[in-house]
């Protein structure tokens, strides 16, 4: 026999009846920002290899090791997206939205592709909903960005157990002086090699690792938002007082720093205390400079990035029914040749209406029709036989309270879009 043919390492299918939970998550990520002006964009699934080290910083483990890279048949070195933020950048300047009314503001969903080494929650596919908002400094619009993904995760969804954890990562004034200090700091502790490689390399980075033993030598590390330039302090001070008018609950988090080089100022992630390690769902902040670094005018930004898979996984954590996952109202059975085409017939009728209806094909038993109605979680089962035929009528079965009637055909649509009300 041949053998078949599995998902690829770190990836999964999205298949009934999941999926169902999958797209409702989907829907309510995207629902604050399709409320508040975003606009919706779609780019390529792949870019310019370079367009994500210069973007995303080739320091970072995305860049360094977890990218998709390829070359075309025409020699051109392309890598499938491991983040949205440089891609939609790249179309936004493309596109002049940079010239036309700011802030300009979008928001998009897709796949991106991270070689990482798969477990629970970390795939080497995972989909997102972003936004990118960009050609303004006003803290109040960091403070907008932060409030959607709350609002998406607690109040759409219904999670109660996501923490916001808010930082600010200074700027190019501030942030050198205290790369120094912690340099200094990070010289006298007893670190590992890797862990002192990549102090070298990103010393802010270190301040994030989860490991005790390196956490222990950091009680005392000077942490960035001590170190702020005043310009900056008044604009972490600003959206934090933006967040209370929002009714955002945040944790002030002075060691949170993310895995991506572009930010600047405010950066936050969204955990989820019910997923063990992979606890994410979603992170951003500001990147003013990274515009400038892809060629566009001097102009800032701000966005974020949700996790749709992660989200789904915390709605399962916290045991949330969001979908009713019996999506068939009304289960339509024929009984013999001559009534297939009487039910095709009825069930484009009742379906243009906009009730949920399938039909039991192949013409199995009456048995095994009612078997499947049940499974699916129909509401009604409507049969239609020799007699329903020659008077016109249908009989509907209520599989709620088991009761049965006989109805006009022509008066079906209306009696059924009355009952499911
Ligand atoms: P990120 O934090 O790298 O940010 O990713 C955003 C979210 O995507 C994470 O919080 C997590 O929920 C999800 N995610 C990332 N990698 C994986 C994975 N391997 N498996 C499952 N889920 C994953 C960004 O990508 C930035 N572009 C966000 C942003 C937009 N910042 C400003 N604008």
């Amino acid at each position: 026999m041949t053998e078949l043919f599995k998902a690829p390492k770190g990836t999964y299918d999205v298949t009934p009846p999941f999926s169902a939970l999958w797209l409702a998550v989907r829907d309510a990520l995207s629902t604050p920002p399709r409320n508040s002006g975003y606009g919706y964009i779609e780019t390529p699934i792949f870019e310019d290899t370079a367009l994500f080290v210069r973007g995303v910083g080739e320091s970072t483990d995305v860049v360094s090791k977890e990218m998709y890279t390829f070359e075309d048949k025409g020699g051109r070195s392309l890598t499938l997206k491991p983040e949205g933020t440089a891609g939609v950048l790249r179309a936004m300047l493309e596109s002049r939205m940079d010239r036309g009314a700011l802030p300009a503001k979008v928001w998009y969903t897709g796949p991106h592709f991270r070689y990482e080494q798969p477990q629970s929650g970390r795939y080497r596919q995972h989909t997102q909903v972003g936004v990118e908002s960009i050609g303004s400094s006003d803290p109040a619009l960091d403070a907008e960005v932060i409030w959607m993904a709350h609002h998406a995760q607690r109040n759409i969804l219904g999670l109660k157990q996501v923490r916001i954890l808010v930082n600010s990562l200074g700027c190019k004034e501030c942030r050198p002086g205290y790369r120094k200090t912690l340099v200094d700091f990070l010289s006298k502790c007893d670190l590992d090699e890797t862990t002192r490689a990549r102090a070298e390399i990103n010393p802010l980075r270190v301040l994030d690792d989860k490991r005790d033993a390196v956490q222990d030598q950091l009680k005392d590390a000077p942490l960035m938002p001590d170190h702020l330039c005043a310009a900056c302090s008044e604009h972490h001070e600003k959206v934090l007082g933006y967040l209370d008018v929002l009714g955002v609950k945040y944790e002030k988090a002075p060691r949170l720093v993310r895995g991506l080089d572009y930010y600047v100022r405010t950066t936050f992630e969204c955990v989820h205390d019910g997923l063990g390690a992979q606890s994410a769902i979603g992170g951003g902040g500001r990147y003013d400079g990274l515009i400038e670094t892809l060629g566009g005018p001097a102009i800032g930004g701000v966005g974020f990035g949700l996790g749709v898979d992660r989200t789904c996984l915390a709605v399962q954590a916290e045991g949330l029914k969001l979908v009713d996952e019996s999506s068939t109202d009304v289960f339509l059975i024929p009984v013999g040749q001559e009534a297939i085409t009487k039910v095709v017939g009825i069930a484009g009728d009742i379906r243009s209406a906009g009730i949920n209806a399938d039909i039991t094909y192949d013409g199995r038993s009456i048995k095994a029709a009612m078997k499947s109605a049940d499974r699916r979680g129909a509401k009604f089962a409507l049969i239609i036989g020799e007699d329903e035929i020659a008077n016109s009528t249908a009989v509907v079965k209520n599989l709620v309270d088991g009761s049965q009637e006989s109805l006009a055909v022509e008066s079906l649509v209306s009696v059924l879009l009355d009952r499911l009300k």
